[in-house]
C-alpha cells in the first residue's frame, strides 16, 4: 500500500479522528542505518544505528510534530501558524503551512540560521521576523502573542508535536523488534527527546517491546543548561539548532533521564564537528552539526564503556546536512581542491598524482 504518511500510518495511536482532514508531505519512514565503520574503528562490540530523520520531507525530524500540529491547527478552525526556530522548525511550518494553505510566521534569531533553513523559510512564503537576539527570546514573545493575535503555536510546547515526533520510537521498535538499549539525541528545548520516551513508553505499554531504552542527552559546552543544572542566558555554538539556553521541556526531560537511568553530555563544537565528519567519511552519512552530537556522545560512551559491549545504541541524526552548507564547507581543507585546465592531460595527471 502506498505509503500516506505518520498519522496515516498511526492513526490509531494519535489524536485524530476519521473525520481529520490530513495535512501530510509523506513524513516519516526514515532510515535506520546501521554504522558499520565507526564500531570497527572504536574496536567495541555494539550495534550502533543512526535514524537518519534528515530523509524527512523538509530535511529534519521537525516535519513529524508539524503535519500533526498543522492538521490539528487548521481542524480547529486556524488560519495561521506562529513558531520562534533556530531554523528547522521554521522550514517545517512554512511547508506545511504552504500545504494547507494558511499562513506562517516564524521568528528567527537575525544571522543565526543556517543557510539552507533560511532558504526554506523564504522559498515557501513565510513572513519572517528576524530578531536582535536568540532563540530564547524568540520564544518568549511567542508564548504571549497568542493572547495578542489570532495564531496558533506550532513550537514543541504545543502537545501535537511531540505526538507526531513519538512515532520515531514506533518505527525503530518495529525494526529492531524491541527498543534499543541506549538512545542517543541532541538536545536544544528537550521536545524531542522527551517525545521519543513518550513512543518508547506507550509501546512498551501495549507489549509492543519487551523493553525501554536508556535515554541520553547530549548538548553543546556553550548551550548546555541540563549539564549545568540551570538556564544559560548567552548560548553558543557552531551548532545553531540546538543554540539554545532556556529549554522549553526542562522537567519532562530531567524526569525521563531519571526514568531511564540516564544521562547528559555536552561536546566541545570542535568534538561535534569531528563526529559529523567521521560520519561523512567514514559511513557516507551526511548529518547537519547538531545532529551530530548524537554519535559524538554514543562513541565516547561507547569508548569509556558507560555503554558496555554487546549493547544495541540508536542515535537520532536530526537535520540534513545540506541543511548547513557553509559549516561543511568551512571545515574542510579547501587546497584539496584540484584545478586544472579542462584536457585529458592535465585531468588525468591530477587522477593519476592521487593514486
Ligand atoms: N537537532 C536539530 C537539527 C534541531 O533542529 C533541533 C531543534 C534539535 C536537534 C533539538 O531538538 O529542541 O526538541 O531538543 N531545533 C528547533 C528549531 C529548536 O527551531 O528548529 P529539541
Amino acid at each position: 500500500m502506498r505509503y500516506k504518511g505518520l498519522i496515516e500510518k498511526y492513526r490509531d495511536r494519535l489524536p485524530v479522528s476519521d473525520s481529520t482532514s490530513i495535512i501530510s508531505l509523506g513524513e516519516g519512514n526514515t532510515p535506520l542505518i546501521k554504522l558499520e565503520n565507526i564500531p570497527k574503528e572504536l574496536g567495541k562490540e555494539v550495534d550502533l544505528y543512526v535514524k537518519y530523520e534528515g530523509l524527512n520531507p523538509t530535511g529534519s525530524f521537525k516535519d513529524r510534530g508539524m503535519t500533526m500540529a498543522v492538521t490539528k491547527a487548521v481542524e480547529g478552525g486556524s488560519e495561521a501558524i506562529i513558531c520562534a526556530s533556530t531554523g528547522n522548525t521554521s522550514a517545517a511550518a512554512a511547508a506545511y503551512a504552504a500545504r494547507a494553505g494558511i499562513k506562517a510566521f516564524v521568528v528567527i534569531p537575525e544571522g543565526k540560521i543556517a543557510l539552507g533553513k533560511l532558504a526554506q523559510a523564504m522559498i515557501h512564503g513565510s513572513i519572517i521576523i528576524q530578531i536582535k537576539g536568540n532563540f530564547d527570546d524568540g520564544m518568549q514573545i511567542v508564548k504571549e502573542i497568542s493572547d495578542h493575535a489570532p495564531v496558533t503555536i506550532v513550537n514543541s510546547i504545543n502537545p501535537f508535536r511531540l505526538q507526531g515526533q513519538k512515532t520515531a520510537a514506533f518505527e525503530i521498535i518495529e525494526e529492531l523488534g524491541s527498543a534499543p538499549d541506549y538512545h542517543c539525541l541532541p538536545v536544544g528545548n528537550a521536545g524531542n527527546i522527551t517525545a521519543h520516551w513518550m513512543g518508547y513508553t506507550e509501546y512498551h505499554e501495549i507489549g509492543k517491546s519487551d523493553s525501554t531504552p536508556t535515554m541520553l542527552g547530549y548538548q553543546a559546552e556553550g548551550a548546555a543548561p541540563f549539564i549545568k543544572g540551570s538556564r544559560v542566558d548567552n548560548p553558543e555554538t557552531i551548532a545553531t539548532a540546538i543554540r539554545i539556553g532556556n529549554p522549553q521541556s526542562w522537567d519532562q526531560a530531567l524526569k525521563l533521564s531519571k526514568e531511564s537511568n540516564g544521562w547528559f553530555d555536552a561536546f566541545a563544537d570542535k568534538e561535534i564537528l569531528a563526529a559529523q565528519k567521521m560520519l561523512t567519511e567514514k559511513e557516507g552519512v551526511f548529518c547537519e552539526p547538531a545532529s551530530a552530537t548524537s554519535v559524538a556522545g554514543a562513541m565516547r560512551d561507547i569508548k569509556l564503556g558507560k555503554i558496555p559491549e554487546g549493547s544495541s545504541v540508536v542515535c537520532t541524526l536530526t537535520g540534513h546536512g545540506l541543511k548547513d552548507p557553509d559549516s561543511a564547507i568551512a571545515q574542510c581543507d579547501q587546497s584539496a581542491m584540484i584545478n586544472v585546465n579542462p584536457t585529458l592531460e592535465e585531468v588525468k595527471k591530477a587522477i593519476l598524482d592521487q593514486m
